[in-house]
Order: C-alpha cells, then sequence, then structure tokens
C-alpha cells in the first residue's frame, strides 16, 4: 500500500514551522555578535545586500524546489536534486550535503540550547545574581565543566539538562509533521515574541548609569548599528560575515526548507509564505534581536567596550554579559528567565527542523515509519552529541560549527540554486514558484535567481578555496593539543558523508529493483 505522505496542517502551520526554523539562537547571539564584530553600522549594508541578492532568492528557490520534490514523494535534498534532475544518476549524491549539513547543526545546536534552559532554571531560582564580572565567567565555566583544566568538559546539571532538551527534541519529531513540529512552533512562536518585545520595551527604556555620560543610553547602542559606516565596504571579510549570517540566519542552504515545503500540496502557495516566514525571521533579528545585546551592553559597559564584549564570543554575550546586565535591573531575575527561556524556544524550533530532512530521508526512501526513523535518529544523534559536550574546551563544537552552520550550507546554496536556475530551467522554475501563488514575485528576481546569487555565491567559495582551505584542513591556528580532538570530529564526520552516500545507493538500487519486480 503507498504511503500517505504526512502534509502541514495548515498554511499559518508551515509559514510558523518555517519561521521556527530560522529565528533562533542565531538571531539573538550571532547576529548582535556578528554585527558587533564588524563595526555595527558598518555591518548592516552589505547584511542587506546579502539578504535581497543571496537570502531572499534562495529561501524562494528552496520553498519551490522542495514543494516540486515533495510531488515525486521525496523530503530530503537527494531525492529532491534527483526530482529536479532525473536523467543524472549523480545529482542525488550531492543532496546528501542537505542531510549531513543539518546533522552536523543538530549535533552541537542542542547542547547549547540546553544551556539556555539550564540559565532560565538558574535565572528564576535567583541564582544568576553573581558578584562580580568574573563570576559570572565562572559559573558559565562550572556548567560547561570546562572549569579545572581538564581535557574533559560537562557538568551534571549541564549533562541533566541536556538530557531534557533532547529528549524534548525527540519527542517533538516523534510525532510528526503536523502533531510535533506544526504543533509546537504554533506555541513556542508567539510565546518567544512575547518575551522579546517585552525584553526590548526594558532594554530601550534603560537609562544612563549614574557617572556615565548623558549620551550612553539605549538610542545610544541603537545607533552603533544603524548609522551606516561606508569605509568597511571594501572589506571582503565583512561581506562574507554579512552573508554567512543571512544564510544561518534564513536556515537557507540547509536543506531544511527544502523538506519543509515538501510537505506541501502542489497548488500550496510558497511564494507568499516563503516571504512571510522569511521577513518573520528579518523581524526577530533586526527589531528584536538588534534591539537586546548591542544596546544593553552600549548603556551598561559603554561605547568602548562593544567591540570587546562581541569578540569575547557568542557564548559570551549570551551567558555572561547578559545575565550580569539583568541582575542589575529591579526583578532581574524574571527578565534573565525571559531572555534564557526565550532562547531556548527559539533554539528548539530551530533544532527540530534541522533534524527532520534525516528522519525524512529514511522515512521515505526506505519505507521505515516515522516512529522508528525517529528512534534511530535519535540513538545516532545521541552517540553523535557526547563529543561536542565533552570536548567542548577542545574546539570541537566551533569545528562542527564551522562546517555544519558555514561550510555546509554555502555549498549546499550555491548547488540547489544552479540546479534550479540553469538545469531546471528559470522559466520553468519561474512557474513552478507561481504555481497557486498568493504574490508575484518582481521579475528582477528571475533574473537574480538566474545569474546574481550564483555569481556571489561561486564568488564567496572561490574566495574561500583560494584563501582559506589549505589553512582548514591544515587546522592552521588550531592549538597543538587540540589537533587530535578536530581531527577526529572531521573523520566522524566524513564517515557520516560516506555512510549517507552508500545509503542513497543503496534507497536507489532497492526503488529500481522494486520497480522492476
Ligand atoms: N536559523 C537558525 C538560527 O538562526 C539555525 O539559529
Amino acid at each position: 500500500m503507498a504511503k500517505v505522505r504526512e502534509r502541514w496542517g495548515s498554511r499559518i502551520g508551515i509559514i510558523l514551522a518555517v519561521a521556527g526554523s530560522a529565528v533562533g539562537l542565531g538571531n539573538f547571539l550571532r547576529f548582535p555578535s556578528q554585527a558587533a564584530q564588524n563595526g555595527g553600522g558598518a555591518f548592516m549594508i552589505p547584511y542587506f545586500v546579502a539578504l535581497l541578492l543571496i537570502g531572499i532568492p534562495l529561501m524562494w528557490a528552496e520553498w519551490t524546489a522542495g514543494r516540486f520534490g515533495g510531488g515525486f514523494g521525496h523530503s530530503s535534498a537527494p531525492g529532491i536534486f534527483h526530482s529536479l534532475w532525473q536523467k543524472n544518476r549523480f545529482m542525488k549524491y550531492f543532496g546528501v550535503v542537505g542531510i549531513i549539513g543539518p546533522f552536523t547543526i543538530y549535533i552541537y545546536y542542542v547542547y547549547i540550547e540546553s544551556w539556555c534552559l539550564g540559565f532560565a532554571y538558574y535565572s528564576l531560582m535567583g541564582k544568576l545574581n553573581l558578584a562580580s564580572a568574573d563570576a559570572y565567567v565562572q559559573f558559565l565555566h562550572w556548567y560547561q565543566g570546562v572549569g579545572d583544566g581538564s581535557s574533559l568538559a560537562g557538568s551534571t546539571p549541564g549533562i541533566v539538562f541536556f538530557l531534557i532538551t533532547f529528549l524534548i527534541n525527540i519527542g517533538v519529531t516523534y510525532f510528526g509533521i503536523r502533531g510535533g513540529i506544526e504543533r509546537i512552533c504554533n506555541i513556542a512562536l508567539p510565546t518567544l515574541f512575547i518575551f522579546a518585545v517585552i525584553i526590548v520595551v526594558r532594554v530601550l527604556t534603560l537609562g544612563a548609569p549614574e557617572g556615565a555620560p548623558a549620551d550612553q543610553t539605549a538610542a545610544g547602542g541603537l545607533g552603533f548599528l544603524w548609522n551606516p559606516d561606508l569605509s568597511a565596504l571594501k572589506s571582503p571579510k565583512v561581506w562574507l560575515a554579512a552573508a554567512g549570517q543571512i544564510f544561518f540566519t534564513l536556515s537557507v542552504g540547509m536543506g531544511v526548507i527544502l523538506t519543509y515545503s515538501s510537505y506541501l500540496k502542489k497548488t500550496d502557495d510558497v511564494a507568499l509564505s516563503g516571504l512571510t516566514a522569511a521577513s518573520t525571521n528579518e523581524f526577530a533579528e533586526i527589531v528584536l534581536g538588534g534591539s537586546i545585546v548591542i544596546p544593553a551592553a552600549f548603556v551598561f559597559f559603554g561605547p568602548m567596550n562593544i567591540e570587546a564584549i562581541a569578540n569575547s564570543g557568542t557564548f559570551n554575550i549570551g551567558f555572561v554579559t547578559m545575565p550580569q546586565i539583568f541582575a542589575g535591573l529591579p526583578g532581574g531575575f524574571i527578565y534573565g528567565f525571559m531572555w534564557f527561556f526565550m532562547l531556548f524556544l527559539a533554539g528548539i524550533t530551530s533544532s527540530i527542523s534541522v533534524a527532520q530532512p534525516a528522519v525524512a530521508f529514511m522515512e521515505d526512501e526506505f519505507d521505515i515509519t516515522r516512529q522508528k526513523s525517529v528512534r534511530i535518529f535519535g540513538i545516532v544523534a545521541f552517540i553523535l552529541c557526547q563529543p561536542a559536550i565533552w570536548f567542548l574546551n577542545r574546539g570541537v563544537l566551533d569545528d562542527l560549527d564551522f562546517w555544519g552552520g558555514t561550510f555546509f550550507i554555502v555549498i549546499g546554496a550555491t548547488l540547489e540554486i544552479i540546479l534550479l536556475g540553469w538545469v531546471f530551467g528559470i522559466d520553468k522554475a519561474w512557474d513552478e514558484l507561481h504555481r497557486g501563488h498568493r504574490l508575484r514575485v518582481p521579475s528582477v528576481f528571475k533574473y537574480i535567481i538566474k545569474y546574481v546569487s550564483p555569481t556571489l555565491l561561486l564568488a564567496m567559495l572561490v574566495w574561500w578555496f583560494y584563501e582559506q582551505w589549505w589553512k582548514v584542513i591544515t587546522m592552521h591556528g588550531v592549538p597543538a593539543e587540540n589537533v587530535p580532538f578536530v581531527l577526529g570530529i572531521r573523520l566522524i564526520l566524513l564517515a557520516a558523508i560516506v555512510l549517507v552516500g552508500v545509503l542513497v545507493w543503496l534507497a536507489w538500487k532497492r526503488r529500481k529493483l522494486e520497480s522492476n519486480a
């Protein structure tokens, strides 16, 4: 009996699910940190250019390709790529990136997400009211279990919150598209927006601290982000950082939107739904994410320290700087709780999305039930989450973030857009994008999708291979004592790529045998 494909329950359901995938830790931690590290106002022009010329076109490309592939019963990149170029025997193997990429994100992201749950708990218990800046750093290190100088990280509370977070994630995935993902996003997204707005209002009404210059206010912090600085436009580093942020935050290039949109019906709109989800993400990032960390740090620590705080790392911003700021406010523990719980909700709606391509691959290509696919996924993911936890201070998490959060995304994005615009054909793609449309996309995007986005993506890749690849491969800058750990995780990723490649081969072989039978 042919399997009945899962479907979204409503249009708002998929929009919230895609927006949930996009709105994540990237919006509230990575964005302010990237913006501040790259000069604030200097970052925003490349950011908007990348949004318009790569992010939005890719988003439409993915929604279109995903719904098209779903029509052939495929919900993950190997099958979707194959649907777009059925004559080519090799295309499906390129789709491996759309499973391994999000899976790589999953195996470190869930751990960071669990810190948010842990810190939400500690905030509520009033445990984050500490005496000095150093005490906050020590608390974070204690929680991560990296304080005692040993090579193994991990603390008991850290592990407990990880287990809870992991089980919630697997539970949601277990209940499927409609019963799990859609249901949780319908609740989590509105809740996190309410919490974020409350925090934004609190931050924007902060006055200058005693003894500080009168202009050390939240408005000054907004000025740091919004006063354009044209001098940095010449720097490729700033452009790459901005483009990288756009991919990560919109969840494009990962394979996740491909998967989510594959559960649409052939005539469901993608043009307006895609734009709505992307706009929701940009609202959460620019308006909400941009109005919390930077203005708050500007008020509390002064303009001179913003870049230093950003350079102290994304985690320091979220887990050291912010609790310190909240502790200085009346009722700060409530704001602290809302901040971390909001991060947790933002995180979980993203992590369930990066789990789905692998689960969908097993379901569709091997006819395994969802429950069984989720069990297999859960076991493999649980084992592979361990390196990021235990070897946190060995550069493992950062390396996973580089491959999953940057490299695979750019590769996936380039493949997708060339496949859709050039192989499938831009005219067909354009018609496909407008099937059942509720919005007519301005025709300039036809040229952007065909010429501009692929050119920019290829330019980024060429630059990377020219400038960086050897340094990355040879682990230039990785401290000698971390090399075995970083190498180990890379070998695991490589093995996973080969394994999924073999599974793709087996799946198609099986399909062929069945169709001949
Ligand atoms: N798009 C998700 C985030 O921003 C992955 O965190």
